[in-house]
């Protein structure tokens, strides 16, 4: 393994946080030169993960302003939630953000509540990092207002990871919020919450397969990748868990490329529908995690040799492409798949990491 690919993931990142914390998604492209908690949440704990606690801290702080800064927002839906008011899209909270922690204007899938759910989940792992347990009273604050509005909302439609889809309850983003509720259970403890934790177990188990397998969506029942994540990292059902293991299978017929590159869903047209580095990461994760390491290894070595000669990895590939036709179509109307994107350099950290010589 070539840990100078390691460095430059790290580098990637540490050059593209901004002095107020956060990381944009991808600097050389025009539609993600915003924030995200997503990509800002899995980059912090790669960042932890590697040692770097101090640029992860100053995620947190940066994530914590944004919510604090966003409280009147989060109160106003938890309120019409209670009082059965209808939710304007924009009175949500959004999920792009400028360098200040504001929200960046202009339409965009505002609704995602995976966001939000993964930073939970990545602060209580940063708090593990740092043998922390006691919260100081903004923590306490922003943590008390992420897990009400989570409360509040997860059972009820939002866009899902890929801001697509905005009418369905999304498998993934229901991994996401039960993992980041549990995963703060010790530093916030909480009847109301933890009650949500078991009902959104059961509500997967009942309401999200089908043929013995995990479905996208309340309204789709093919595979994505990134259900994945209902292993890890979020651990709702163990990896042997027998639907599990059957949605494993199905998303390598179906998404994964001979070559290591995986496919976010079968018919994407984003940019063709290429493979995604981020992705081909995360199962490279879960071969880990189930034993088959030199399926892992060989999914990192498809991965490092995506690399740029800048030392960036992009958002995904153009080489196997689902639908040709959208590629061009997708170029046009934003240019250049986007490149280095850094969520895409986190999961490749945390591939290396797990790959590394005990
Ligand atoms: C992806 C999101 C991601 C955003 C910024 C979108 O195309 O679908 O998952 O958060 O880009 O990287």
């Amino acid at each position: 393994m070539n840990s100078a690919f390691l460095q430059k993931s790290i580098d990637v990142i540490l050059n593209n946080q901004n002095d107020q914390g956060g990381y944009i998604a991808s600097p050389n492209f025009e539609q993600y030169t915003y924030y995200w908690l997503r990509d800002g949440a899995y980059t912090a704990y790669a960042m932890d993960s590697a040692g770097h606690t101090v640029s992860a801290s100053k995620f947190h702080t940066w994530v914590i302003h944004t919510i604090l800064h966003n409280e009147k927002k989060i109160l106003n839906c938890i309120y019409k939630v209670e009082h059965h008011k209808t939710i304007q899209p924009a009175e949500y909270l959004h999920c792009r953000f400028n360098a200040d922690g504001s929200e960046a204007h202009g339409d965009w899938a505002y609704h995602q509540l995976d966001g939000l759910a993964v930073w939970l989940w990545t602060f209580g792992e940063h708090c593990f990092h740092l043998n922390k347990d006691k919260l100081c009273a903004s923590e306490e604050r922003a943590l008390q207002l992420a897990t009400a509005y989570l409360t509040a909302l997860w059972n009820s439609p939002c866009y899902d990871s890929w801001e697509e889809d905005k009418e369905g309850i999304h498998t993934y983003t229901l991994a996401t919020i039960y993992g980041g509720l549990e995963k703060i259970s010790h530093l916030l403890p909480g009847e109301e919450h933890l009650a949500t934790h078991k009902q959104i177990k059961t509500y997967i188990l009942h309401n999200l397969q089908q043929n013995g397998r995990f479905v996208k969506s309340s309204l789709r029942d093919g595979v994505d990748a990134n259900l994945l994540g209902l292993v890890v990292p979020f651990q709702v059902i163990p990896h042997t868990n027998e639907i599990f293991q059957q949605t494993l299978k199905v998303i390598e017929e179906e998404l994964l490329s001979p070559t290591g590159g995986l496919h976010r869903y079968p018919h994407d047209i984003y940019y063709g529908g290429g493979e995604w580095i981020l992705l081909s990461a995360w199962l490279g994760l879960v071969y880990a995690q189930i034993g088959q390491r030199d399926k892992a290894a060989y999914q990192l070595q498809w991965i490092e040799n995506q690399f740029s000669a800048k030392g960036y990895l992009p958002e995904q590939t153009s080489h196997h492409l689902l639908d040709e036709s959208h590629y061009q179509l997708w170029c046009k109307k934003w240019g250049q798949i986007a490149s280095p994107l850094l969520w895409s350099h986190a999961m490749h950290i945390l591939l290396h990491l797990t790959l590394l010589p005990e």
